[in-house]
């Protein structure tokens, strides 16, 4: 099920029943969690800060770091939230990593939840997965039945409850504060930051919210050491993800391996391009909302610093491979109508700047467009990043203004009478 170089998280995926207590105790599970037990919880802390462990959710903010920011204890309730939102397009880690083993992000939230005072842990999963949701629950009841949750976690009288709360689908709930709002009964939309959720969270109480990997690779972290994670990895972007490959390639799927893999080396493990005849055009390094690479960006090793000064970002390890079948403007078109679809209208910038910008994407993808739409899309984007409320629009300038960058040619031969100048049916990716 997962192809790795760093079997850690996917070490056991094909494992019958993978998914079991039993399976993961048998494979050293929750002997972390007696570690962290009798450890003091700010040593915790710290060995998550030593590790530089980065948020594995997209924006790569230090994880313990986070944890430090919070508020400091005052006797009321603090929070930990597990954002397993995932729905970035392209990215598919959090659902197979909780399918297959559930048990690792479950010890992973117990000690978190140690580490920072909580004793009620969210994990807050998209709804459309209700498979995953299952799952969860069941993990979760087979935790409590083993004295792993509850009211006397290992028989230290030390509390944890976890609730498995689903979503009801909807892209702005992944991002933290809507999530939160959403959480507490509310229509998911972002709240403004500062103060942060470490300050002020779920129910204005001091909250961390973390991706569902970042949890994950909390256990390895304590059992085995800070020196094992860093020794993964570079030297700023320490340790292992998920890689999730998909589209034309041979044999998509997840690849666990070291941050700082190339995508050449990522195809070899895959191998290769689904049709060897046909070149790779372009390609998403972590989902739709980083800017898109081609087939020259193939040796960026694939850590926060080297993606971002090749002028991307590592967001989720989502890549996405597109071959020359594929026409560029249609698939920035169609991404377009996500983001417009999922804008959640708090603000002007991104409700109206996504309607614009799929009103110009459409009509140039149909052949009705003009060069100076080429423009007028760049000036949309412009007005539009860095002035809304949250991440959303951010990430829909960045495959339109990426494309441009990159294949304005292509836009300039949408101009012709005849519009899109490629067969659709020669691609197998938007048939
Ligand atoms: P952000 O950079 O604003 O924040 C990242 C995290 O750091 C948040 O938890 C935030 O509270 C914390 N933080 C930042 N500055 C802080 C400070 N001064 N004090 C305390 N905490 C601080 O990024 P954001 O908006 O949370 O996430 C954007 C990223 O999400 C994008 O880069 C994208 O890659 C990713 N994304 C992931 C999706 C998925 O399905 N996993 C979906 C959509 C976007």
């Amino acid at each position: 099920m997962a192809t790795t170089l760093t079997p850690i998280l996917s070490a056991f995926w094909d494992d019958p029943a993978s998914w079991t207590l039993d399976t993961y105790t048998r494979h050293g599970g929750y002997r972390a969690l007696d570690k962290a037990l009798g450890m003091e919880p700010a040593a915790i802390i710290q060995a998550v800060k030593d590790s530089s462990l980065r948020g594995r959710g997209g924006a790569g903010f230090p994880t313990g770091m986070k944890w430090s920011f919070m508020a400091p204890p005052d006797g009321g309730p603090r929070y930990l939230v597990v954002n397993a939102d995932e729905s970035e397009p392209g990215t598919c880690k959090d659902v197979p990593l909780m399918m297959a083993n559930p048990h690792v992000l479950i010890e992973g939230v117990a000690i978190s939840s140690f580490a920072i005072g909580c004793e009620h842990a969210f994990i807050y999963l998209r709804g459309e997965v209700v498979h995953v949701y299952r799952r969860l629950l069941r993990a979760v009841e087979e935790a409590y039945a083993a004295g792993h949750l509850g009211k006397n976690v290992h028989g230290t009288g030390v509390t944890l409850d976890i609730t498995v709360h689903a979503g009801a689908g909807a892209y702005i709930c992944g991002e933290e504060t809507a999530l939160l709002d959403s959480l507490e009964g509310r229509r998911g939309q972002p709240r403004s930051k500062p103060p942060f959720p470490g300050v002020a969270g779920l129910y204005a109480r001091p909250s961390s919210v973390n991706n569902v990997e970042s949890i994950a690779s909390v256990p390895g972290i304590i059992l085995e050491g800070v020196d094992w994670f860093t020794g993964m990895g570079t030297e700023k972007s320490t340790g292992f993800g998920l890689f999730s490959l998909s589209g034309h390639v041979k044999n998509p799927g997840q690849f666990e391996a070291p941050l700082g893999i190339t995508l050449r080396e990522l195809l070899d493990m895959a191998g290769g391009m689904r049709d060897p005849d046909k070149a790779l055009k372009f390609w998403t390094p972590g989902g739709s909302s980083t800017p898109l690479f081609t087939a020259e960006h193939l040796d960026v090793p694939l850590d926060f610093e080297s993606v971002g000064a090749a002028g991307s970002m590592l967001g989720t390890r989502a890549l996405q491979i597109f071959d020359e079948t594929v026409c560029v403007v249609r698939a920035v078109d169609r991404w377009t109508e996500f983001y417009k679809h999922e804008s959640c209208g708090k603000c002007t910038p991104c409700r109206e700047g996504t309607w614009w910008l799929k009103q110009i994407t459409g009509r140039l993808e149909r052949g009705e467009g003009t060069e100076e739409d080429i423009d007028k899309l760049l000036d949309l984007c412009d007005n539009i990043l860095g002035r809304s409320f949250c991440a959303l629009a951010d990430g829909a300038t960045s495959p339109i203004m990426s494309s441009i960058q990159y294949f304005r040619d292509e836009y300039i031969a949408h101009l012709t009478p005849r519009g899109c100048p490629f067969d659709r049916h020669a691609s197998t990716l938007f048939a």
